[in-house]
C-alpha cells in the first residue's frame, strides 16, 4: 500500500513508497483494530519534520511514514477486540507509552522519560498511509454525525488538554469562575481553543498578527469572541481594555508573547503555553516586572504537550457541542483539501505555502 515518508534529517525528503498493509494479527492477543484511513491533517510538526529540524525513524528503518492527525473507519477487529465493529469511525492517539509511571497509568503525554513515542513524529511511524493497525486503547470512537470534521479531533485534543489541564490546576482556588480569557493565535489550535472557551461561557479576545477582517477573525466573531491584529494593538495596551484575563492560552509560536502575557495575566489566573518552539531565539524581559505580578497575583503558569485518550474523549464531546451549537462552523476550518496520497508534494506545498490555510489535510479516500 502507498505511505507518505521522508527521511528524517534530510530536508524535503518527502516521497511515496510501498509499504506491507498491516494486519489485524500484528496486534498481540487478538487486539488488532484495522483501521482505514480516510483523512490525515498536517500541522506545524509536519513543517518542522519537512524541513528535518525534527522527527525520527522507528528504529531499524531509514524513513518516517509521517501523518499524526488521523480520521479513518474501521475495517476490521481481532477476536478480543469487543469495542469497536467495522463502520465505527475511529481517531487514532499520537503517543505510545514509555516506561514512566504515568506511561503506566495511560497518561503517556505526561511522559517523565527522554525518549517519546509519537506516531508519525518520533520513532513510531504515522498515519498517511492507507491502512493501520493498532490497540483499542489508542483508538477513539467518532459519532457518525461529526464524520465531516472528525479530522479535527487530534488538535483539539491538544487544546482539551491545556484546558482541563488549567481548570485542574485552579481547584487551589475552590470557587474559580473565570469570565474573560485571551487566546493567542488564531490558527488550527488558537480557534479551536477560541470555540472550546466559548462552549464554557468564558469571553474570550483571540489575538492574531493578520488585520481584520479575514476568515480567521470572522470566525471567533460569529461564535461572539473579539479579535485583535498584533499589527494594530499589542496585548498590553489591549489588555488594558479588556483584560485583565482569568485564562490565557498561548498557540502562537512566537515565545517572546509568552513574557508578555505573564505580564498581563490577571490575579489568580493561569497562563498555558502550547508552542512547540524549535527556535534558539533570546529577548530581554521586565524580570522584576514578572516575578512581583506572579507572586503579588498568585499566578500560575503552565507547559502543555500532546494528548492522552481522556482528551480525546473530551474532544469528541466539545465538537458534538460545537457542531449543535454553531453548525457548520468547524466546517470552515478546513480551508484546504488535498486529494491522495500521491499528490504528498501539493501536500506539503500547501501547509508551507498557503499562509490564509487554516486546516491544510490529505483526502487518503473518500468519505462513505
Ligand atoms: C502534536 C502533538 C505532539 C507534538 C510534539 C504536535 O504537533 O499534535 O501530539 O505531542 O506535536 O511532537
Ligand atoms: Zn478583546
Amino acid at each position: 500500500m502507498k505511505a507518505i515518508a521522508i527521511f528524517p534529517g534530510k530536508i524535503g525528503s518527502a516521497h511515496l513508497r510501498e509499504i506491507p498493509k498491516p494486519k489485524v494479527e500484528d496486534a498481540a492477543n487478538g487486539r488488532g483494530v484495522l483501521v482505514k484511513v480516510l483523512r490525515v491533517g498536517v500541522d506545524g510538526t509536519d513543517k518542522e519534520i519537512d524541513a528535518a529540524e525534527y522527527g525520527t525513524a522507528p528504529k531499524g528503518s531509514d524513513f518516517l511514514v509521517t501523518g499524526h492527525e488521523s480520521f479513518g473507519i474501521v475495517e476490521s477487529v481481532g477476536k478480543n477486540v469487543s469495542e469497536f465493529v467495522p463502520g465505527d469511525f475511529v481517531v487514532a492517539t499520537v503517543r505510545r507509552p514509555g516506561n514512566s509511571i504515568y506511561d503506566r497509568i495511560g497518561t503517556y503525554d505526561m511522559t517523565l522519560d527522554e525518549i517519546y513515542y509519537e506516531r508519525g513524529i518520533n520513532l513510531l511511524h504515522g498515519y498517511l498511509t492507507e491502512y493501520y493497525v493498532d490497540e483499542p486503547e489508542y483508538i477513539v470512537k467518532v459519532p457518525q454525525g461529526l464524520k465531516e470534521v472528525g479530522v479535527l479531533l487530534e488538535p483539539t485534543s491538544v487544546i482539551e488538554k491545556g484546558i482541563a489541564q488549567a481548570y485542574e490546576i485552579q481547584r487551589r482556588l475552590k470557587v474559580w469562575q473565570p469570565k474573560r480569557a485571551a487566546v493567542l493565535g488564531a490558527g488550527t489550535i488558537g480557534l479551536l481553543a477560541t470555540i472550546a472557551l466559548r462552549l464554557r461561557g468564558i469571553e474570550v479576545c483571540a489575538f492574531a498578527r493578520t488585520k481584520p477582517p479575514y476568515l480567521n477573525s470572522n470566525l471567533v466573531k460569529k461564535i461572539g469572541g473579539c479579535y485583535h491584529s498584533l499589527q494594530e494593538i499589542s496585548l498590553t495596551e489591549s489588555s488594558k481594555n479588556h483584560g485583565p484575563f482569568d485564562l490565557i492560552f498561548e498557540a502562537t509560536g512566537f515565545a517572546p508573547l509568552a513574557f508578555e502575557a505573564m505580564n498581563v495575566l490577571g490575579k489568580n489566573g493561569v497562563l498555558v503555553l502550547s508552542s512547540v518552539t524549535g527556535g534558539g531565539r533570546n529577548i530581554q524581559i521586565p524580570a522584576d516586572q514578572i516575578n512581583l505580578g506572579f507572586v503579588l497575583g498568585n499566578k500560575v503558569m503552565v507547559g502543555t504537550v500532546n494528548a492522552n485518550r481522556e482528551y480525546f474523549e473530551m474532544g469528541v464531546k466539545d465538537l458534538s457541542q460545537a457542531e449543535l451549537t454553531w453548525p457548520g462552523w468547524l466546517n470552515k476550518l478546513l480551508t484546504h483539501p488535498i486529494q491522495g496520497l500521491e499528490n504528498y508534494k501539493q501536500l506539503i506545498e500547501t501547509l508551507k505555502g498557503k499562509k490564509e490555510a487554516i486546516k491544510v489535510f490529505c483526502e487518503v479516500a473518500p468519505l462513505p
